[in-house]
């Protein structure tokens, strides 16, 4: 059981407490220094809001507006901001030991084993870690092993996909921002249809379609000519985060993961964003009965640290050489201590934390879905768990997405209101709501009633 009273004193009792416009004098000015100085490749930069201060699932601007925080980091802080078990447990390593280089630390290898411990089925305690500190260094470190160990060098991924930003992973991800103007990419990825059911490619619906588009990737890699003689793996998200907050349906994943078997191919399954109980499992890929062969992982296992692994089969993982992907930074003792204490909190208690995620997030997309009965831009309200996405339409007939004015004044609007969101989606029109796991109900609530009045008057 959740002490509903304790995670309440994790975060701003009082939040949204707005006392500027946004941005006020004081974030304006870290704004035109940070145009000033830092590289707007980065994400979100030119956002308005500044972060100065962060508690649990609240933050501070540098001008004292409190908001209710509906971001946590892009998925991140699952256990919330500067959480006190998380402070402590890096405090206590930091007067030990932070660095050890790629050598063994007592840390790293205790977090190895907590790792195993909490794999899905086919994994757990049958695995073996490779640390490194961010999503796209987990699944560039992915896309190497694959040739490895299978000898192949083609991969399959969907389009839609986002599997980070260095050359490896970016070649998996779709998007023009991403793309255009850094290519050529890694030779070899075969990108197909993501099963996006609102705005289904092949003109289907669910579940009449009879999920073609899983049969579709049977077809594709057991048919000779479709140019996919050498795959290694499929990489896939079972709930896309980037392009729109979009979940498999039922029944997908099973016929992907038959056709893997099929033809030889691994199944990587990239829980960087959907991982670590924000969809109300410990892994997405558990709402599907599905076992992978391997895992990319990372955001939300760190909660306020940089961790990030790629997590395979044991049989697997020897067949790596020893030496062949050192890493200087990779499990740094501070940040394994950090990542251990975000774990121990997420599964104590027969997990409560993250079962409470699923009745959360279920509570509030009720609440969304009641919303959008008034409205006409809301298209669809979708995701597990705390992985809500809300899909922003011109109309609820034509489904055309919401242009760019609009979403702007939502999330001007939404934002002077005291509530941070982030869009996401193929069109930028999709509002995810990824709070902290460790939300109150009364801030959760509040912000989609907000959010609620906010597009009632656009
Ligand atoms: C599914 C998925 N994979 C990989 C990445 C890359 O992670 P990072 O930004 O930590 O490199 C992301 C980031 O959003 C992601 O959502």
């Amino acid at each position: 059981m959740i002490n509903e009273k304790e995670l309440a004193q994790l975060s701003y009792d009082e939040a949204p407490k707005m006392v500027t416009s946004v941005p006020g004098p004081k974030s304006q000015k870290v704004l035109e220094d940070s145009f000033e100085y830092e590289s707007m490749a980065r994400g979100a930069g030119r956002y308005p809001m500044v972060y100065a201060e962060g508690k649990g699932a609240t933050a501070k601007d540098p001008d004292g507006n409190v908001y209710i925080d509906m971001t946590a980091g892009v998925a991140v802080n699952s256990v919330g901001r500067c959480n006190p078990r998380v402070i402590k447990a890096m405090q206590d390593q930091m007067s030990t030991l932070m660095h050890a280089g790629d050598m063994s630390n007592v840390k790293r290898t205790e977090l190895a084993q907590k790792v195993s411990s909490v794999m899905p089925s086919g994994l757990r305690e049958n695995c073996i870690t490779y640390f490194g500190q961010s999503g796209s260094a987990a699944v560039e470190t992915a896309i190497k092993f694959v040739r490895k160990i299978t000898g192949r060098s083609q991969i399959v991924a969907f389009h839609g996909a986002y599997h980070g930003i260095w050359l490896g992973g970016n070649s998996l991800t779709t998007g023009d921002q991403y793309r255009k103007g850094f290519g050529p990419f890694m030779p070899g990825v075969i990108h197909i249809p993501y099963p996006y059911c609102y705005r289904c490619c092949f003109g289907l619906e669910y579940p009449s379609c009879d999920l073609q588009c899983a049969k579709y990737v049977d077809y594709v890699l057991n048919t000779p000519y479709t140019g996919a003689d050498d795959v290694g793996a499929v990489i896939i998200e079972a709930q896309q985060g980037e392009s729109g907050y979009v979940p498999t349906p039922p029944g997908y994943l099973a016929i992907v993961k038959k056709a893997c078997e099929k033809h030889g191919a691994l199944y990587i399954s990239d829980e960087v964003q959907a991982g670590a109980g924000r969809t109300g499992k410990m892994w997405c890929i558990e709402h599907y009965d599905v076992e992978p062969d391997m895992i990319t992982w990372g955001k939300g296992m760190g909660s306020d640290v940089a961790m990030a692994g790629l997590t395979m089969r044991k049989d697997l993982a020897a067949q790596i050489d020893d030496y062949s992907q050192p890493n200087t930074w990779a499990a740094n003792a501070m940040t394994c201590a950090a990542a251990m204490a975000n774990i121990d909190i997420l599964t104590e208690n027969d997990g409560a934390l993250i079962k409470r995620c699923a009745e959360v997030g279920e509570e509030i997309s009720q609440q969304l879905r009641e919303g959008a009965k008034d409205t006409e831009l809301i298209g669809e309200v979708r995701g597990k768990g705390l992985m809500i996405g809300v899909e922003m339409v011109e109309d609820k007939e034509s489904r055309t997405p919401l242009n760019g004015d609009k979403m702007g004044q939502i999330l001007g609007a939404y934002l002077n209101k005291g509530v941070v969101v982030f869009p996401c989606g193929r069109y930028g029109n999709v509002i995810r709501f990824m709070p902290s796991l460790i939300i109150t109900r009364e801030h959760a609530t509040k912000a989609i009633d907000i959010f609620l009045d906010v597009v009632k008057s656009i």
